[in-house]
């Protein structure tokens, strides 16, 4: 692929895969979610993408398929076992029939911030859980950042009891079915690219995200507003087959994996910095963001924060420990 066809092919098809492959290059379809403008994953895939296909011309050639175009997450990761697709960056949420260990994430109030998360992923408890699916045909290459997560709703939320009796989209994760239950909501698992239309036509009232997403897939257009909650974490796996990560020649592997860990460098240092932008979109196109004070905090604290109990045996009390720790 030269870049004369790549800058072409990215002109040509909005949405879709960008780059024309071919004959004798090994295909890499990274299929995902979520937007591309304004949003960590989408800017670390683009950016994956074009180093693969600029650096790896005529022996690899990504494709990347955002705003889930090719598969959902609840789709993708089967799709990748049967070699469908090579790529694929599901939040942490969204591994629960292959590990239990990531449900750590998904404690509500656990990290303070992505810092505390990166640090915890990058202690070596978090690199071994980059290979914990091993035995599933799956291998964490790894973590990406997106941010911390805000709470929406048809109705102001300042106090828990505003959630009382409210449905919540969550993702395919216990623990966050679990923290909306706490909360007294109604909650409901669905797929991301369901959420806008379900808030829309009021079969949910409310779900929690990052800026990112609540920009990206216009979610404060169809809520009353979003609260600055932070109370938890969105972070993905970048993951693939592990048969066919080890079916690459050692050098194309190497090459391969030397620009995952740079991409990964580059972009996760700007991740807080893309959702804070996201922020600023929500409010420049009219969305309504409230604050907390300390003491209304404290009381989402308090609500939430029993989850964790429940789920203990599942991590592990050392990685809450260690989680907590991060926080400095
Ligand atoms: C969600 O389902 O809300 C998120 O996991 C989507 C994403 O990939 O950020």
């Amino acid at each position: 692929l030269t870049a004369t066809a790549a800058a072409l092919a990215m002109t040509v098809s909005a949405g879709t895969a960008t780059a024309a492959c071919d004959d004798g290059e090994i295909v890499v379809k990274f299929s995902h979610v979520t937007n591309t403008d304004k949003h960590p994953k989408g800017i670390a895939a683009a950016l994956l993408e074009k180093r693969v296909n600029e650096e790896m011309d005529g022996k690899m050639c990504m494709e990347v398929y955002p705003n889930s175009t090719l598969y959902d997450d609840n789709k993708v990761l089967e799709a990748m076992l049967q070699g469908d697709v090579q790529l694929a960056a599901p939040s942490l949420s969204k591994f629960e029939q292959f590990t239990k260990q990531f449900r750590l994430f998904d404690l509500p109030f656990l990290f303070n911030d992505i810092k505390a998360v990166d640090s915890f992923q990058s202690s070596e408890t978090g690199q071994a859980m980059l290979d914990s699916m091993q035995k599933r045909g799956l291998q964490g290459l790894a973590y990406w950042h997106n941010g911390m997560k805000q709470m929406s709703a048809n109705k102001p939320l300042i106090e828990p009891s505003d959630a009382n009796g409210l449905k919540f989209r969550v993702q395919s994760s216990d623990v966050l079915v679990a923290q909306m239950d706490a909360i007294g909501g109604s909650p409901q698992k669905m797929a991301f690219s369901e959420v806008y239309g379900a808030l829309q036509q009021g079969v949910v009232d409310g779900q929690e995200n990052t800026w990112s997403n609540i920009y990206g897939k216009k979610f404060f257009e169809v809520q009353d507003g979003t609260t600055e909650t932070n109370h938890g974490v969105i972070d993905y796996l970048l993951v693939t087959n592990i048969d066919w990560l080890e079916s690459l020649d050692s050098d194309v592997r190497d090459q391969f994996l030397a620009i995952v860990d740079e991409v990964t460098n580059a972009r996760n240092a700007e991740s807080t910095a893309v959702n804070a932008a996201a922020k600023e979109a929500v409010i420049k196109a009219g969305g309504v963001v409230r604050q907390l004070t300390p003491e209304q905090r404290a009381k989402w604290v308090e609500t939430m924060k029993p989850v964790w109990e429940q789920f203990k045996g599942d991590v592990g009390q050392e990685n809450i420990d260690a989680a907590q720790a991060a926080n400095g």
